[in-house]
């Protein structure tokens, strides 16, 4: 096929903003609202946060236009893109495997995902039916417990969750996922600025600031480093596909390096505004920062509970979060689906069901995690090194997948489109100034990979 006569079969996006409302979406989920704040929290605050800055601008942004421009130049799923440009670029067909890590690592990230979705979408209903107004802190932990421990309700939200994601998903990428993005990512920003002023009232704000911004290096440990920089490829939807099928539905003229810039700021700052909501109301109640994965559900409710129209606005935060997260999901099915349509003749609507069910099942893996098999748990050691001790399953795929695939992939990525890709493909697929082009392609071709390996070498010990 002649470069200019390629589309997808999928379909295409209708504008250059409709790219970058959906790949925002893709992007602002639970990674920024629930997972940035905890991971902050446990990794001991502001040195973790710059290293997670430094990662978005040095790797993320990079790796987020190759992963863009390969998408458009292959115009299918991350699979056969994949191929196709090895083919043509006179590699080895054996690259397709880097599309199938994607696959995979999508599949496993949306199981867990979906169960903490599941946890967003039942405190809509209890936000809603008041349930927190005026609760204290030792209240709105216990109804956090009380959900968790209760393996068939979770099971009850996840399904849900689940069933809403593959609608979406089988009605395609333009009637579907691009129609559900355009409002609801604007809303829900603004109402994390209403909260942001709740959090300025409450008497705690610069301490909040001071934990997230003043950065204590004698806190950060290898481990730390790599959670961040795993961290940094979760919360941009990076280095498994996602971006990168989304790029294949991108129209020709778009400029790749403006849209993944207003992207990856997007996203960045929705992640420190989350933070600077949740950390002043962690001091102001006295709360433990590292809490874990339930912080979020035992902060934001306190506050809820205090505030004028706390009903209102908690049940809204939690309504759009629930969003947030749906936007997110659909891209983490989309290369698996899109590839089961183009190599298997299924259509959308089977290949969602199949998909869908696979990962459902899946997760009933980790909302158990939180009750029956809470102290089910693994250790890895490697080179003498301890990489994780004592983790659940929900833990385990989570550090699996964020902290080993994505960067990976990522790293992968970048090999293959800054040493692989002939430079004549690259810069004209990116079609961008001289002097952006020789940054990105140094980034790409130096910084973002050497980084991704000093990082994994520092955390098995061979460098210290
Ligand atoms: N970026 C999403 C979030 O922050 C999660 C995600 C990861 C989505 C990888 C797609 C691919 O919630």
């Amino acid at each position: 096929m002649s470069e200019e006569s390629r589309t997808s079969i999928h379909g295409q996006w209708s504008s250059r903003t409709a790219f970058i409302l959906a790949a925002t979406g893709s992007a602002v989920g639970l990674g920024n609202i629930w997972k940035f704040p905890y991971i902050t929290g446990e990794n001991g605050g502001g040195a973790f946060v710059l290293v997670y800055l430094i990662c978005i601008a040095a790797i993320g942004i990079p790796i987020m236009m190759a992963e863009v421009m390969l998408g458009r130049r292959g115009r299918q799923s991350p699979v056969n893109t994949m191929a196709a440009l090895a083919a043509e670029e006179g590699r080895p067909a054996s690259w397709a495997l880097l599309g199938w890590l994607g696959v995979v690592a999508g599949f496993l990230i949306l199981s867990y995902y979906s169960v903490i979705a599941g946890w967003a979408l039942s405190y809509v209903f209890r936000t809603a039916s008041g349930l927190f107004s005026g609760a204290t802190a030792d209240g709105v932990s216990s109804i956090f417990t009380n959900l968790v421990s209760n393996p068939e309700s979770l099971l009850a939200w996840h399904t849900i969750f689940m069933v809403a994601t593959m609608v979406i998903v089988s009605r395609g990428v333009k009637h579907g996922i691009e129609k559900a993005v355009t409002y609801l990512m604007p809303a829900l920003f603004v109402l994390l600025i209403i909260l942001l002023f709740y959090s300025m009232s409450t008497g705690y704000f610069s301490q909040g600031l001071e934990f997230m911004f003043s950065p204590d290096f004698s806190k950060l440990t290898p481990g730390s480093v790599l959670v961040a920089m795993g961290h940094a490829f979760f919360t941009l939807s990076l280095g498994m596909g996602a971006i990168m099928v989304y790029g294949s539905y991108l129209p020709k003229e778009t400029s790749i390096a403006k849209a993944t810039f207003m992207i990856a700021v997007a996203d960045t700052a929705v992640a420190l505004v989350a933070g600077m909501i949740i950390f002043p109301i962690v001091f102001a109640n006295n709360l433990e920062p590292g809490a874990g994965p339930g912080l979020i559900f035992q902060t934001l409710p306190i506050a809820f509970g205090q505030m004028e129209a706390g009903v209102l606005i908690g049940t809204l935060f939690f309504v759009l979060l629930v969003f947030a997260a749906w936007s997110s999901s659909i891209s983490l099915i989309e290369p698996a689906v899109a590839w089961l349509v183009e190599n298997r003749g299924m259509t959308r609507v089977s290949a969602s069901v199949w998909c869908g069910l696979a990962v459902w099942f899946t997760g009933i893996g980790s909302l158990l995690s939180f009750n029956l098999w809470a102290d089910k748990t693994w250790s890895l050691v490697v080179f003498g090194e301890t990489l994780f001790e004592n983790k659940t399953f929900f833990d385990t795929l989570d550090g699996l997948t964020a902290n080993i695939m994505l960067p990976v992939g990522g790293l992968f990525i970048a090999i293959f489109a800054g040493w692989l890709m002939k430079p004549q493909s690259s810069k004209k697929e990116l079609n961008t100034t001289e002097k952006g082009y020789t940054v990105w392609i140094n980034l790409v071709r130096v910084v973002a990979p050497i980084a991704v390996m000093v990082v994994f070498l520092n955390v098995v010990g061979v460098i210290k």
